[in-house]
């Protein structure tokens, strides 16, 4: 099978794991071929069923020095997306630059262009994530019609059921890193009313509170998440509580199905916080977190009522899982009207455990796997109330 071209944009913490998971496997377990010298002899095996290759990298400066290795032969390096976006030979973009201009237009010009589209951008899907999927509803739409006028065609139209689609979009990093939290949210509560999610859902303030409940300052414990990767390129976005904002409300659209308004979420972040807090924490066996919450104020079995979000540093009981997260994790607390609690942990921010998710995305869609449903519908009655927060 030809090699899946990725055209990638950014090429800094995320892209350059990205580029290593994919192209550095691709030279530790396919070097060159002895028979060949032929590009096509190389071969990646990240993914299962189809080699991969990233063909180009935009950045913005190209002097900048990279912290993955450049394998000259497949990859160019670029300023221009458009160089990626008008690329015929490009199959997949996969957007890791951040922000909502640009990166907008690269993951909507992308998906137009017919091309499969896989993105780590939360701010710009808790912003656009509903014109987003209606263009790729709209592609799969069509795609569906094409495969399934293809099958009539081949007479290959079985049980009255047109083959499926595979997907064409993936934005597993999003939320939580390398926490599968998009795809379990999309997939295992179908048959579920889910009540209420809470989230420690920014890497960069779980790791300052736990310095910071040691006697650091945050500044001190900021730097060091500077250094880990874990902090914004403006890291208010991560201490004045934005980050998880924009979390909690693309979880909230994919759990409650409704679109919630970002700058309106009452949102407070951690820079209030002072030592006297921890010890009063400590005296009263609790640990402070920083927690995304969306909750439905009525009983789990509503489907209606209103649902608040809000961001806020909580005084977490030490013996919740929530409490019991280590400085480099990230957690997310589900509780729904079947399921009761279920927690998810595991790393949410950082190179690797970003890229993992991201290449996972790449290697379902170069699979040809199904995507899941897209967020569902909200319920009719269920309504914002954006003035109930619960605060620390
Ligand atoms: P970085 O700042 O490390 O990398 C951004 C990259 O985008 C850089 O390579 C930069 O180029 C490039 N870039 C920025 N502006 C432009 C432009 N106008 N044209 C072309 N290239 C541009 O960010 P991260 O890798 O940390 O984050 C990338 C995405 O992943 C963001 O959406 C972020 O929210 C998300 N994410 C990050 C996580 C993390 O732990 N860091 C975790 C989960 C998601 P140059 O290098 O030349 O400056
Ligand atoms: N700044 C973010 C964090 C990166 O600390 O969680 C991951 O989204």
């Amino acid at each position: 099978m030809p090699p899946l071209r990725i055209g990638m944009v950014g090429g800094g913490t995320i892209g350059g794991g990205v580029y290593e998971l994919i192209m550095g496997r691709l030279k530790e377990e396919r070097p060159y071929s002895p028979r060949s010298s032929s590009k096509h002899s190389k071969q990646s095996q990240v993914c299962r069923k189809r080699p991969l290759w990233i063909t180009k990298v935009c950045v913005k400066d190209l002097s900048k020095p990279r912290s993955f290795h450049l394998d000259e032969e497949i990859t160019t390096m670029t300023t221009n997306v458009d160089s990626i976006l008008n690329d015929p030979n490009i199959d997949m973009v996969v957007e890791v630059m951040g922000g909502t201009g640009l990166a907008k237009k690269v993951v909507e010009e992308g998906l137009m262009k017919g091309k499969m589209v896989v993105t780590a951008n939360k701010a710009l899907l808790a912003n656009h994530l509903e014109s987003i999927q209606g263009l790729v509803n709209q592609i799969q739409e069509a795609q569906d019609k094409q495969l399934l006028q293809h099958q009539q065609e081949q007479q290959l139209y079985m049980y009255n059921m047109p083959l499926p689609v595979a997907s064409c979009f993936g934005f597993e990093a999003a939320v939580c890193a390398g926490i599968p939290i998009i795809h379990t949210l999309q997939t295992c509560y179908a048959g579920d009313v889910i009540h209420q999610i809470q989230g420690i859902c920014n890497g960069t303030t779980n790791y300052i509170l736990e310095k910071m409940k040691n006697g650091a300052s945050m500044e001190e414990a900021l730097l060091e998440t500077q250094d880990l990767g874990y902090a914004e390129e403006d890291p208010n976005e991560d201490i004045e509580g934005f980050d998880v904002r924009v979390k909690i409300c693309l979880l909230a659209k994919l759990a409650f199905g409704l679109t919630v308004p970002v700058q309106d979420v009452p949102c407070r972040g951690i820079t209030l916080l002072e030592r006297i807090d921890f010890e009063y924490a400590k005296v009263l066996g609790c640990t402070i977190k920083l927690v995304g919450t969306a909750q439905r104020l009525h009983e789990a079995r509503e489907w209606d009522g209103p649902l608040s979000v809000y961001v806020s540093p909580l005084m977490v009981p030490k013996d919740h899982v929530l409490a019991r997260i280590s400085s480099h994790g990230n957690a997310v607390a589900i509780t729904s009207a079947n399921m009761g609690t279920c927690s998810y942990l595991g790393p949410g921010a950082g190179r690797f455990p970003t890229a993992n998710s991201v290449v996972a995305d790449i290697c379902r869609i170069a699979d040809g796997q199904q995507g899941p449903a897209f967020p569902i519908e909200a319920p009719p009655h269920l309504e914002l109330d954006l003035d109930y927060i619960a605060i620390f």
